[in-house]
């Protein structure tokens, strides 16, 4: 549903351009869980950042066959994103009342007369009691706020949802809430969501379809049971060896001692540091390789 082909950003810094992504083709597609795990600094963000237009960049980026130019109301109301922080994202100054008013106002999703029913009805469907629309963001815990932002994606009938790092800075429970609130809305109301992580459990246990970025490159991809039982690249068993192996909620973190850097003219982005390099690797042209129709790894390494 959501295609995104060959997309490079670069940042200026100072007269340097930076590239943070890197030819990069990702696909959500329709009532599919994606998950996007890497380390910091991989470039999530950005990924997240081109598609709802934010930042320059060159690339495809196509909506149910369409390349995606000018975002109008439409395209926000298909795609909603949910950030880590929704504190932020939350204007403090309004009731939740005011917060949630807005985008269903925006998007004629029902008529006025009708919304304070519609509004009960969406506290509902995230767990929350219904007087808590007269408080403001600051009167509400971490967990009820991401709940509130969930609300406040999802009234508009989304297709698309894309949230970044959104159990971050929560409790275990809380998380473990989150989750299965995900899990019950996403089975609900039919729409994708572009779960972007650089925890393992929490993308390993929701995901349908898992991308594992490095540099702003994916070095492997494929359906879940193929990334958790069949890991090809030596950054992605990285990434899933320094984490534990079941979902208890915890923050994971893959460690990769990038001290050890090695100079290398090589293209795969993963040489500098990798343990099972090679003057081949240098030599080749280090391109995808499939493993299955659904299953593909940026390593020569693996066959
Ligand atoms: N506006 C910007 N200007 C310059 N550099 C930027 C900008 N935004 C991001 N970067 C750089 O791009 C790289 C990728 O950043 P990004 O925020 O996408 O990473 P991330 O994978 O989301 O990390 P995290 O897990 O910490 O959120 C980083 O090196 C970051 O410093
Ligand atoms: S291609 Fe070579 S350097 Fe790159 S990940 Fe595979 S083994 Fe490591
Ligand atoms: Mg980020």
């Amino acid at each position: 549903m959501l295609e995104i082909k060959n997309l490079n950003v670069s940042f200026k810094k100072g007269n340097k351009k930076i590239r943070v992504i890197n030819d990069l083709s990702l696909n959500i597609p329709e009532n599919n869980i994606v998950g996007l795990v890497g380390e910091s600094g991989s470039g999530k963000s950005t990924i997240a950042k081109a598609i709802i237009g934010v930042i320059n960049y060159s690339g495809k980026i196509i909506f149910r066959g369409e390349k995606i130019e000018n975002r109008d109301l439409n395209f926000y109301k298909n795609i909603q994103m949910i950030f880590q922080n929704s504190y932020g994202s939350l204007n403090p100054r309004l009731s939740i009342k005011k917060i949630l008013e807005e985008p269903i106002l925006n998007f004629k999703i029902v008529s006025r007369k009708a919304i304070p029913n519609f509004i009960k009805n969406l506290m509902k469907e995230v767990g929350l009691k219904e007087d808590i629309v007269q408080r403001t963001p600051e009167e509400l815990s971490g967990g009820q706020l991401q709940r509130i932002a969930i609300a406040r994606a999802i009234s508009v009938n989304p297709k698309i949802l894309i949230a970044d790092e959104p159990m971050s800075g929560l409790d275990m429970s809380i998380k473990a809430q989150i989750v299965n609130l995900f899990m019950k809305l996403h089975g609900e109301k039919n729409f994708s969501i572009l779960l972007i992580s650089h925890d393992l459990n929490l993308i390993g246990f929701l995901s349908d379809y898992i991308y594992v970025i490095f540099k702003g490159e994916i070095v492997e991809r494929g359906k879940r049971e193929e990334i958790l039982l069949n890991k090809k690249h030596p950054y992605t068993r990285l990434l899933f060896e320094s984490s534990p192996s079941t979902w208890k909620g915890k923050e994971s973190i893959g460690k990769v001692d990038i001290n050890i850097k090695r100079k290398t003219t090589s293209n795969c982005p993963f040489a500098t540091i990798c343990e099972n390099f090679s003057k081949k690797c240098e030599r080749e042209n280090i391109e995808e390789r499939k493993i299955s129709s659904t299953h593909f790894v940026r390593c020569i390494k693996t066959i």
